[in-house]
């Protein structure tokens, strides 16, 4: 009953017939006399459209008061909902102003209008706080910036921040992410029923290939031995053993410390049974996997051409699947995909495979302007 009083409030409204409805709350919407703060409510054969200005709108040219009656009643009071971006402006302002600083639009712009969430850890982007104002703030009154900070982390509601820098261009692609707030960067945090494990300062999280990994997760591998030939912390390799149902995964990496996060992630999954790492360049150690998978993963940015033969190589002799990443202009993936195709049948022909199939061209994301997160899924028998 209390929640009801203290969402509802009198107002003023015109009760109108549902037939004209959208057309009076056009005109009142053109004469800007719509009450926003109240929701339009529904009486059966009427509406009642909350206005501003009952006096003034009764005596506009348009009003007809045969058809169109004013009344007070009780009306809904909208939700005000700020996203938590505005929030946090909002917040940043108040804490600010305490100290007689006036946040500037341009400061507003250092301030995170996007974030990761992995657990209660927030990874913002590297342009947060990173501008002259910013700065100049931080070499005035240090303990003010560590609030600031303080703040962001109260309004995203997570206990530890860390800030993104560029992904190391190196072939570990090794993440550059510093801690803000808290010490350690090691989070767990679970995605669509999978559980994650990494260290944020150690690797890198791809978050943006999200949508892929929910694709593949739901491809059904009840069975199949796959080969993942650039598994990381586990981003492909995990959906495939915990909601494909894979039987078993040679996952292939470079990296000790993704290594070490896919070795936790197939732990907190309990699929550590179903799961080999191979430890090293996957130039080498697929070479010991030839012959036994039904699907290889092959994902790696921008390009994972140089795998192209070994993953054939690894299929068993009735076939398989091959999912192939790769980075391309948009307007060249369809002639990318049939030289992809008529590469594949080179070295499949070697195998005396002699069925090659398109299945599939998924766009898993824009990578950069006009350049295209492509994922070509091809059949080899
Ligand atoms: C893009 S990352 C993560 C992969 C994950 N599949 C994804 O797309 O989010 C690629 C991974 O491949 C590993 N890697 C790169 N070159 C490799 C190689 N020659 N052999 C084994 N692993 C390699 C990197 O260490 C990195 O963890």
């Amino acid at each position: 009953m209390t929640e009801v009083a203290n969402h509802q409030n009198d107002g003023w409204c015109i009760l109108v017939d549902k037939s004209i409805a959208s057309l009076i709350h056009e005109r009142l919407k053109d004469g800007d006399y719509i009450n926003e703060v109240f929701v339009i409510k529904d009486l059966g054969q009427m509406v009642a459209i909350p206005v501003k200005h009952p006096d003034i709108i009764s005596g506009l040219k348009w009003f007809d008061d045969e058809s169109l009656q004013f009344s007070q009643i009780k009306l809904e009071i909208k939700k005000l909902t700020k996203t938590p971006a505005q929030e946090l402006v909002t917040n940043i302002e108040k804490l600010l102003s305490k100290n007689s600083i006036i946040l500037t639009p341009e400061m507003a712009s250092y301030l995170p209008k996007k974030w990761e969430l992995l657990g209660d850890l927030a990874l913002v982007p590297s342009d947060v706080l990173n501008s002259e104002e910013w700065y100049i703030i931080r070499s005035k009154n240090e303990t003010l910036y560590q609030e600031i900070w303080q703040e962001i982390a109260n309004s995203l509601r997570v206990s530890r921040i860390a800030r993104q820098s560029e992904i190391a261009k190196d072939k570990l692609r090794s993440s550059q992410v510093k801690m803000i707030i808290g010490d350690s960067g090691e989070v767990e945090f679970t995605d669509n029923g999978v559980k994650f494990w990494l260290d944020v300062t150690k690797v890198m999280f791809s978050s943006g290939n999200v949508t892929e990994r929910h694709r593949i997760g739901e491809i059904d591998m009840t069975g199949e031995i796959v080969v993942d030939a650039f598994s990381g912390i586990g981003y492909y390799t995990l959906p495939m053993l915990v909601r494909s149902n894979a039987k078993h995964i040679y996952a292939c990496e470079l990296n000790p410390n993704s290594i070490n996060a896919l070795t936790k992630g197939a732990e907190l999954n309990a699929v550590s049974n179903k799961l080999t790492i191979l430890e090293g360049d996957n130039q080498i150690t697929l070479q010991s996997l030839s012959n036994i998978a039904d699907r290889v993963h092959l994902g790696i940015l921008p390009s994972s051409e140089n795998t192209w033969q070994l993953a054939v190589d690894c299929l068993k002799q009735s076939g398989g699947i091959i999912h192939i990443h790769m980075n391309i202009r948009e307007k060249e993936i369809n002639s990318f995909v049939d030289y992809c195709l008529e590469q594949l049948k080179q070295y499949a022909a070697q195998r005396d495979f002699n069925t090659i199939q398109l299945q599939h061209v998924e766009k898993v994301k824009w990578y950069a302007p006009h350049i295209r997160h492509i994922v070509i899924d091809v059949s080899i028998s």
